[in-house]
């Protein structure tokens, strides 16, 4: 398995929509499990493909706590079948904007469908963090962050910071101590 670069915004790259898998064969596996890798390298919960520059509706994540088994989740063409109206919110932080985190609010609850590992039609419900990373993740594949949802003012500063930090050359993607980037 391969440990890939995690692409960090301000990058227009993060900004293109990403394609419907055909099928998820031994191509498709490959790439879930290279950004399981990727994704826990970074001690992260959630990746999406278009964060590695691959634009494949692909997401992978892992909500498990620290003293439990590994849990991996992998999905290709999620998709949103209802979301509630009653929504939630939540610190949201993510690998492709290091050491930025912000209140997010999202629907609290959400049917997702997807293809899983053996190319079969799911359907799964989720609440609490399982819901936000899905959402996270969905919104990668086209071309939305986290912080496309707070205001433009917090938006603006961010993004700055990390421009500023990539001039630098001062950019880590592991995920800090105590949050949850996803
Ligand atoms: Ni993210």
């Amino acid at each position: 398995m391969t440990v890939h670069q995690i692409l960090v915004a301000p990058d227009p790259v993060l900004r293109k929509t990403a394609v419907a898998v055909e099928c998820v064969d031994d191509v498709v596996r490959t790439l879930m499990d290279d950004m399981l890798e990727t994704m826990y390298d970074a001690n992260g919960i959630g990746l999406a493909a278009p964060q590695i520059g691959i634009f494949k509706r692909a997401i992978v994540l892992d909500i498990s706590r620290e003293d439990e088994d590994p849990a991996p989740i992998t999905m290709a063409n999620p998709e949103i079948l209802w979301a509630s109206a009653e929504t939630t919110t939540r610190e949201e932080g993510c690998l492709s904007l290091p050491e930025h985190y912000a209140d997010v609010t999202r629907p609290a609850v959400v049917k997702v469908r997807y293809l899983d590992r053996e190319n079969e039609i799911r359907e799964t419900d989720a609440e609490g963090l399982l819901a936000v990373c899905l959402q996270h993740e969905m919104d990668h594949l086209d071309g939305t962050l986290f912080v496309d949802r707070i205001s433009a003012l917090k938006r603006g500063i961010i993004l700055r910071k990390l421009q500023k930090a990539k001039k630098t050359g001062k950019i880590d993607t592991h995920a800090s101590a105590g949050h949850d980037s996803i």
